[in-house]
């Protein structure tokens, strides 16, 4: 009880009295109507799906099928239908799920050099089996060197799989030339959309995916703990589920279903988690007020707005201190093909420290460290020490990234 005071009071402090600077972790606020979703759902009925013959399990069921059709309108996924949408935890269980069912000793894959763990885990313990990989080079932006693709082929190679945007530096990746190239060479394409989900138009069909993993809780503005994978037929017919149970479907037999979403969906489902997502992409495609294109025009002007902020607080870093003796921009000091994720190094002063100070003194929340990503820091020349990272959202203002930009050259020594 005790501590559910303390927490309640911190949360509405982070509301008011804070200045949240992580969105790339996870964002916050969520979106406008997630919350109420949720509650609704677990105060309300809280009941569950696929189990039950009652109109009101029936009336979640279709919420969740509506969720389905989101996604494949969100990701243009125009051959896909909603049993091709399925729902996990996250991007990583997605990944875990696609990767280890799908590659098999022998297998070569390639991705970037810019991988989170999310993809590196799951493939290095898969080393252990048989299956190896390459990684193609980036240069010290995190630029994609695709050119130097080629000659990293294999005859055994089968799948490029790699994050559409660094969540370190915030580089985009060259996807449609990568999904050309995969077509070209009759490889498989995974795409991780961890960064660009909500803010960047995805069109499955035009990149050539064969999946493309999500997860709920970045820019999307849903809660944690719900994510999925859209995924062609072929695709799914050639991976094995990683885990398997009861669907509430099909339920004569001790087979795992054969038959999409059950195939990859056993147990009860994050039902709370799939609602406020829904939620969240209902507010997102409403808040364009465009009935065609909804998601696309929202998204548009959200990406507009990060990037402004993006472009501001860097031109301010760097007006402030050129040569980067206190404040150093990691990365792109531009807006070209770019997502709102800046890092910086404080040469001056321990990062840890930094990020400390930075919320004990003045309530800005930042991350510090290798953001899960040790070979994006090694091509960006910031192995082993990390960086100070900062990230933006549609909420984020210019004032915060003042704020924000004040507090970093008082502690850093810059300015006082
Ligand atoms: C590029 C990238 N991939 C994967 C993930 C993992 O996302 P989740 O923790 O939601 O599985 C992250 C999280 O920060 C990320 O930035």
């Amino acid at each position: 009880m005790f501590s559910n005071i303390i927490l309640g009071e911190f949360f509405m402090n982070m509301n008011t009295n804070k200045i949240y600077l992580d969105q790339a972790s996870t964002s916050f606020p969520k979106a406008p109507s997630v919350a109420k979703t949720v509650y609704d759902y677990l105060s309300g009925s809280a009941v569950n799906v696929n189990r039950g013959g009652y109109l009101a399990a029936y009336s979640v069921e279709e919420q969740i099928f509506e969720t389905r059709e989101q996604l494949l309108r969100l990701f243009h996924f125009s051959s896909g239908k909603g049993k091709n949408v399925i729902f996990t935890e996250n991007i990583t269980t997605s990944l875990n799920v696609l990767l280890k069912g799908l590659l098999k000793p022998g297998d070569h894959v390639l991705v970037t050099a810019m991988e989170h763990n999310a993809v590196m885990r799951p493939l290095v313990q898969l080393t252990k089996n048989g299956v190896s990989f390459d990684r193609i080079p980036c240069d010290s932006e995190g630029n994609l060197l695709l050119e130097k693709a080629s000659a990293l082929l294999r005859p055994s190679t089968r799948l490029v799989v790699c994050l559409h945007a660094s969540n370190v530096c915030g580089t985009i990746m060259p996807v449609q030339e990568i999904g050309n190239f995969c077509q070209e060479h009759g490889l498989l394409f995974i795409l991780d959309t961890a960064q660009t989900a909500g803010t960047i138009d995805i069109d499955m069909e035009k990149l050539h995916l064969d999946a493309l993993a999500f997860t709920g809780h970045k820019g999307l503005r849903g809660p944690q703990g719900i994510g999925g994978f859209l995924i062609r037929n072929e695709l799914a017919a050639q991976i094995e589920p990683l885990l398997s149970g009861g669907t509430g479907s099909a339920s004569h037999s001790e087979e795992v279903p054969a038959f999409l979403p059950d195939r990859f969906e056993p147990g009860t489902p994050n039902i709370p988690g799939i609602l406020g997502l829904h939620a969240a992409l209902s507010d997102l495609e409403k808040a364009s007020g465009n009935p065609e294109n909804s998601y696309q025009v929202s998204m548009e002007s959200i990406f507009a707005h990060e990037m402004m902020l993006t472009r501001y607080f860097i031109e301010h870093i760097l007006e402030l201190d050129t040569d980067g003796k206190f404040i150093k921009v990691i990365g792109k000091k531009n807006t070209d093909n770019r997502c709102a994720v800046v890092s910086v190094q404080t040469p001056q002063m321990d990062m840890a420290q930094a990020a400390y100070e930075l919320d004990d003194r003045y309530g800005i929340m930042t991350r510090v460290g290798l953001h899960c990503a040790p070979n994006a820091h090694r091509t960006l020349g910031t192995y082993p020490e990390g960086t100070l990272r900062f990230s933006f959202g549609p909420e984020t203002t210019s004032q915060e990234l003042d704020t924000a930009l004040h507090a970093l050259a008082a502690l850093t020594g810059l300015k006082s």
